[in-house]
């Protein structure tokens, strides 16, 4: 694991109810864990790249934790008809609100989260140089976790 992932965000590594997110399947056989931390781990290495190219940073800090919580929703979402609506619109609003009862959310950090699923919410445009690192990193990700599930 990045190091940094720890450097910035211990409190929400090793909260209990963050880690409850390791029974919860994302895609194939990753956790929500899983994936959240790949996704971080991948947001980092976007942001990484961006300095190097064009020399210009961006908040590491709320980088990581926007990262890490971005599928903070707490629930089963292959579980049909258990109130949660279509999952891929609704989610990100979901773990924004379990999110800020959970943490100090800082704006960024709730940018990245609430608009993580653009284009699919096309109404949610990522404001910050944060949350589109994050979107990307997101659908890279997802893309691996779903190619690695077939043969
Ligand atoms: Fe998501
Ligand atoms: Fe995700």
């Amino acid at each position: 694991m990045d190091t940094r992932l720890k450097k910035y965000a211990e409190d929400i590594l090793t909260n209990e109810t963050y880690q409850s997110m390791k029974k919860y399947i994302q895609h194939g056989r990753v956790s929500v864990l899983e994936h959240s931390v790949r996704v971080a781990e991948t947001s980092l290495a976007i942001s990484d790249y961006l300095k190097k190219i064009t020399k210009t940073g961006c908040s590491e800090k709320e980088l990581v934790r926007g990262a890490l919580l971005h599928d903070y929703f707490l629930y089963d979402w292959h579980e049909k008809n258990a109130g949660h609506g279509l999952h891929g619109f609704t989610h990100a609003a979901a773990a924004l609100k379990n999110a800020r009862k959970d943490y100090d959310i800082s704006e960024i950090e709730a940018d990245i989260i609430e608009k993580h699923m653009f284009p699919l919410n096309l109404t949610k445009v990522p404001g910050c140089r944060e949350a589109w690192i994050v979107t990307m990193a997101d659908k890279y990700c997802s893309l691996i976790e779903t190619i690695a599930m077939r043969k």
